[in-house]
């Protein structure tokens, strides 16, 4: 075979490979990233740590929870931590060891001590979304915080305090506070303090009664048997001020004349205490949160960034408002 011919045939073969590889035989597939997972709420685990069952906003909450995951087709993994922190934290690491939890939701007993947990659940690839109640530190280590401005609470209690007593000769207020060390508790104080002292309020007495109406009466009465020069009474929710109605009316006084006062959460419980002038002024709190924080929870696993705060709106309700019986007639809670 002359070398002529035999560098033709090579010339062909070499043509005929380029062509076949170029059109005929299927390239080796290239690896394709696997198509991105898009979550649903029908998809989606969470894992809620509530605070426990300290009284009728809680009761709201935990509702809310509830009705609006059913509602969603959410598996909910709901624990009630009996507010017990350390059972709350051992639940917090059961719902990062569970394989089927996604995503964990958490109304915080206290603010602080929750970095280790949070490192922990990062680690674990779980997303953790505040409810309710904010925490001390890393906002790197949660997604978002759903809920209210309680600085803010506080200010708008302390600013109507100062109008109810307007003209008194003295503004001696006790400050019935809730669980130590809770935001809901040093924020409410501290929002309090800074209007309520604008116009000469003294808070000569302050101590918990944590949210409940048993220890708001009972922290009251142990004051009234000291002294009763009090002008104003600052309940940090509606429970205690509902026990610090109690203790008055025994003491002899008239809640919300001779005393006046003021609560947080704008519970159905507050409305009914303004319709029979015992309270003056309730100022809102909103525990209707879940369905902001379940979709806070899907956008987060869709990978979608989110707002560090997303707030709840609130307001305040008078009991000296001609249309309060309609008010109190369209709450939902
Ligand atoms: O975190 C919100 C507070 O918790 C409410 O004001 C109080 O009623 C509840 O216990």
């Amino acid at each position: 075979m002359s070398k002529k011919l035999f560098y033709k045939m090579l010339a062909v073969l070499m043509l005929a490979s380029f062509v076949l590889t170029a059109c005929g035989s299927p390239a080796p597939a290239a690896t394709e990233a696997p198509a991105k997972k898009v979550w649903t709420y029908a998809d989606m685990t969470i894992g809620f740590l509530q605070t426990g069952s300290e009284g009728g906003w809680r009761a709201a909450n935990t509702a809310s929870f509830k009705e609006s995951a059913e509602q969603l087709g959410i598996n909910l993994k709901f624990y009630d931590s009996q507010n017990d922190l350390a059972k709350q934290v051992a639940g917090f690491q059961q719902f990062i060891a569970d394989p089927e939890v996604d995503v964990i939701a958490i109304s915080p007993l206290e603010a602080a001590g929750w970095e280790q947990v949070l490192k922990d659940a990062k680690a674990a690839g779980k997303p953790v979304i505040l409810s309710d109640r904010r925490i001390d530190g890393n906002e790197d280590l949660y997604v978002t915080f759903v809920g209210a401005d309680f600085v803010e609470e506080g200010r708008k209690a302390g600013t109507e305090m100062c109008k109810l007593l307007e003209g008194s000769a003295s503004k001696n207020v006790w400050e019935l506070v809730g669980n130590v060390g809770s935001s809901p508790a040093i924020d409410r104080g501290k929002g309090f303090r800074e209007t309520a002292e604008k116009c000469g309020i003294v808070i000569t007495n302050s101590q918990t009664g944590n949210w409940s109406i048993v220890e708001g009466k009972q922290v009251t009465e142990a004051w009234l048997k000291e002294s009763k020069d009090v002008q104003g009474i600052f309940g940090q929710n509606d429970e205690m001020a509902f026990g610090a109605i109690e203790a008055l009316k025994e003491a002899g006084l008239v809640p919300a004349v001779d005393v006046k006062i003021i609560s947080v959460d704008a519970t159905a419980g507050a409305f009914q205490a303004m319709l029979d002038g015992t309270l003056n002024i309730t100022v809102e709190c909103n525990p209707l949160i879940a369905p902001q924080v379940y979709e806070a929870a899907l956008a987060a696993l869709n990978g979608e960034t989110l707002p560090k705060w997303i707030p709840s709106i609130e307001g305040v309700f008078y009991g000296d408002d001609p249309n309060l019986k309609e008010i109190a007639a369209g709450r939902k809670y």
